[in-house]
């Protein structure tokens, strides 16, 4: 079987493919150009592809042997699931392997602007730190007792929920479903609609996949809604926010700050409004980007396309809701 992989992976992981299958690894621009996707994967019957690439219609059109499609993600918003299901290709993910590193980038970011350290370290390399400061000088806000609202309560959103507990925060939540009461209790949170989670929180932290209900949920209406003292942390999809709006928000100050992972359009640049704030904490799409969480997201990977390939269950597979 031939198999085409939109960019390299780990060392191990081609090995291991190299092993069953002839393997086409793209090397040039990335993402890979969809008119070169639509001309290499003429003949495929695999396919490993990563978020930024878009496996629409017309991919899966141009794909007559195609049988799987394994993602190099927890998201898989850029596959046409549902066509590709309709054509009998099943598509698999790497959920569960990056839920803590994600929650744990999640912190950091909510740290960050809590604490203003990316702003500390800023103003020390600028040389701008001239004299110590003063006791109502460079203050940042306690976590303590404060309430973070965490949007979308899937695997992730239930580990940030466990972080923020250990700092003795509040947590609020609000979910497509709601928990049981027992999972309620057991992870100390609340529930609460939308709007209120915006309006009591201190900090809103996105978890939420992104799907044509989520897209651009996260508006104007809502920062209007939110404390002026508040943050917004998003380590999950740029599309569910309309970033016209945040930057609107953040410049007339209807919040307080943002740490973000993710963008509408990535990668951005130095030109980006969110790069010119001072209380905006940006990070190149990272949440899954440790050491040991991309080697175990390979193998899984790997194994999502054997197992599909050999006509069995993956380990994970993307159901239609
Ligand atoms: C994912 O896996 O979907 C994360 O966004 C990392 O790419």
């Amino acid at each position: 079987m031939k198999i085409l992989l939109t960019r390299k992976l780990h060392d191990f992981a081609v090995k291991e493919l190299e092993r069953r299958y002839n393997v086409q690894i793209h090397t040039g621009k990335i993402p890979i150009p969809k008119s070169v996707l639509i001309s290499e994967i003429k003949d495929k019957d695999g396919l490993i592809c990563y978020p930024y690439d878009r496996i629409d219609k017309d991919v899966i059109d141009a794909a007559p042997k195609l049988k799987a499609i394994s993602t190099y993600s927890v998201g898989y918003d850029h596959i046409d699931v549902r066509y590709a299901s309709n054509n009998g290709i099943v598509v698999s993910y790497t959920p569960e392997v990056l839920t803590r590193a994600t929650a744990d980038l999640t912190i950091a970011l909510l740290l960050a602007v809590f604490r203003r350290i990316v702003e500390g370290d800023r103003l020390i390399r600028k040389n701008k730190w001239k004299k110590i400061f003063g006791p109502d000088e460079f203050l940042g806000t306690d976590l303590y007792g404060k309430t973070v609202g965490i949007f979308g309560v899937g695997r992730i959103g239930k580990e940030v929920a466990r972080r923020a507990r250990g700092f003795e925060m509040n947590v609020l939540y609000h979910n497509r479903t709601r928990l049981s009461v027992k999972e309620e209790k057991s992870l100390g949170i609340r529930y609460c609609t939308l709007d209120e989670l915006f309006v009591k929180s201190d900090v809103v932290s996105i978890h939420t996949p992104h799907t044509r209900e989520t897209n651009e949920i996260v508006n104007l209406r809502l920062f209007r809604k939110m404390k002026r003292t508040a943050f917004l942390v998003n380590t999950a999809r740029g599309k569910i926010i309309n970033e016209k709006d945040l930057v609107f928000a953040l410049k007339k100050k209807f919040i307080a700050g943002a740490g973000l992972d993710v963008f509408q359009k990535e990668p951005i640049s130095a030109n980006s409004p969110f790069a010119k704030m001072e209380n905006v904490v940006i990070m190149p799409h990272s949440g899954s980007s440790t050491i040991e969480t991309r080697k175990e997201m390979a193998r899984i990977c790997v194994k999502n396309l054997i197992l599909s390939l050999s006509r069995k269950e993956p380990i994970y597979q993307v159901l239609l809701r």
